[in-house]
């Protein structure tokens, strides 16, 4: 009878982190949840139980493609439907090749992947091009206050009420309140050795927060992995990382002797949020365990490190993949570019839109992909209005339909804010497949700028990118920054592109794209079990179980 390779239960509980209680769902009980490890080109089937008595949840598998089981990609009402309390959901994960990387999963639902993730690295098939004695994940997230629910219901009240600030960025879950100064909460602790090389794959699971980080004394990071795809080295003082976004990092440890001269055995590493109102710096510990050393997870109020102000200047750092790339298209094929502008507004509440919709608004009645898998949403149709739209949209089934092997730019082009809120970063993710991130700037995209720019070079392909806030802020509705991708439409399927924020995907900052037609998904899908068709639907036998 089927197996599961691995087993995720979702719960909602009172949970501890940073010393606080707080009423979170939990992946396995813990946040982060477990690590998944799995291999490249293979696939895994990953059941997800939902444990919780009055949420939905569905689990997506950040980064990764789902190009072989679309059904799998873990979206409310665009690939599947939620998962009801007392239901489970058999997803099949299959990391595409050339994915082998660092990756996490989250809930899609709400505000609860502010808790309800972990990370999940996708072993290569080939060794790494590069050698290092051994690994750390350092998973960021938030920490909020507010519950969920709480901060779902005021950002979508007509009387708006923010979700707050973050309290801390957490390493793997743990950490310390900004506010909590007194060294009564300890410190994350990353364990390392002396003297050897360590790859230490970050992963940008916050909330909200994008960071910038660095380690107290330490030689400079270099960059060898962005978003599951190896790139050539690039050093860095500071990583800078968005919610959604990964890296990896060699960090060549100190030696005894090193150690000696430094007088220390742990070392601060600092995580300085940028872009809000407010800068927060929290922290961590490096450690090279010794059991004389003077213990700094404990200390009050650590000293910060000096750390550059690009609160208006970011690190956009031009990378450059390891691996040519083969397939990234040049301008000249280039068929159709879909610039999907983004401002705030207020209509009945505050709201987030893309191309003038608001997601939450937009909700489908049963999920695009079972729709469009049964007959039941004509693409062909679709793609027609949209193409008449002029901006790639189509109004009627408010997507973006694309035909496979059309080769799109995607703008993200943001056109500031009315209600003097608007002008954020905002790091877009898509899902389907990794697009080739061709840039960002000030101002409106110029193509042949931009061409001029790009002058050859070969991008690397990413999940997430930031459209960053070049400006202050302002009440007027101006275009103040670009981000662009291209992408040969391949995978076919139904995908979400959004805001990676939490609380900007709650106020309505996501659209779908549909990729290929009804033959293509069901080409792409394989013969799936019926279940993935019908609320709370499983690939195997009844979903329904007495939690
Ligand atoms: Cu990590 Cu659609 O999200
Ligand atoms: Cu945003």
């Amino acid at each position: 009878s089927f197996q599961p390779d691995h087993i995720l239960r979702v719960t909602a509980q009172n949970y501890s982190q940073a010393c606080m209680d707080r009423y979170s769902v939990l992946v396995n009980g813990t946040s982060p949840g477990p690590e998944l490890r799995l291999q490249e080109g293979k696939v895994s089937w990953i059941r997800v139980y939902n444990d919780m008595e009055d949420s939905n949840v569905t689990m997506h598998w950040h980064g990764l493609s789902a190009f072989a089981a679309p059904f799998s990609d873990g979206t409310p009402m665009a690939s599947q439907w939620p998962i009801a309390p007392g239901h489970f959901f058999d997803a099949e994960v299959r990391p595409e090749i050339g994915y082998a990387g660092t990756y996490f999963y989250h809930s899609h639902v709400g505000f609860q992947a502010v808790t309800a993730v972990g990370s999940l690295v996708v072993e290569p098939a080939q060794p790494s091009p590069y050698e290092y004695d051994e690994e750390r994940i350092i998973l960021l997230s938030d920490y909020f206050a507010k519950t969920d629910k709480e901060v779902e219901e005021g950002l979508l009240s007509s009387n708006f009420t923010w979700s707050g600030e973050t309290g801390a960025v957490l390493v793997n879950g743990q950490g310390r309140l900004a506010t909590n100064a007194t060294g009564a909460c300890s410190l994350a602790a990353i364990e390392v050795e002396p003297g050897k090389t360590y790859r230490l794959r970050f992963i940008g699971a916050t909330a909200l927060s994008f960071v910038s980080l660095a380690i107290e004394n330490h030689d400079a990071f270099e960059i060898i992995e962005a978003d599951g795809h190896y790139t050539k080295p690039a050093k860095t003082d500071y990583l800078q990382i968005s919610t959604g976004q990964r890296y990896s990092v060699l960090l060549k440890t100190k030696t005894e002797a090193e150690l000696q001269e430094a007088k220390s055995r742990q070392f601060y590493f600092q995580l300085t949020t940028l872009g809000r109102p407010a800068v927060l710096t929290t922290f961590a510990v490096l450690e090279y365990p010794s059991p004389t050393a003077t213990d700094l997870k404990t200390v009050p109020s650590p000293p910060p490190l000096p750390i550059a102000n690009v609160t208006y200047g970011w690190m956009d750092y031009a990378l450059e993949p390891y691996y040519p790339n083969t397939d990234f298209p040049t301008a000249a094929e280039v068929t159709r570019r879909i610039i999907i502008n983004v401002h705030q507004n207020i209509s009945s509440h505050t709201v987030w839109l893309q191309s003038g919709y608001d997601w939450m608004e937009t909700f489908p009645k049963s999920p695009y992909l079972v729709d469009l898998y049964k007959g039941e949403l004509d693409l062909a149709a679709s793609y027609q209005r949209a193409m008449e739209s002029g901006d790639g949209f189509d109004n009627q089934t408010r997507l973006y339909p694309a035909q496979i092997n059309e080769v799109l730019e995607i703008v993200w082009q943001n056109q500031g804010a009315v209600n003097n809120g608007g002008l954020e970063n905002h790091p877009f993710h898509g899902h389907g497949r990794h697009f080739y991130d061709i840039g960002g700037g000030d101002g409106l995209f110029d193509p042949v700028e931009n061409e001029k720019r790009l002058n050859g070079t070969h991008p690397v392909a990413r999940d997430t990118s930031v459209l960053y806030s070049y400006r202050k802020k302002t009440t007027a509705l101006a275009p103040s920054g670009w981000r662009a991708w291209r992408v040969r439409v391949t995978n076919a399927g139904v995908w979400m592109m959004h805001c990676h924020i939490l609380q900007h995907m709650v106020m309505g900052m996501q659209t779908v794209f549909a990729f290929g037609d009804q033959e293509a998904v069901m080409a792409q899908s394989g013969s799936i079990d019926g279940g993935y068709l019908v609320y709370g639907g499983s690939a195997y036998g009844n979903s329904t179980y007495n939690p």
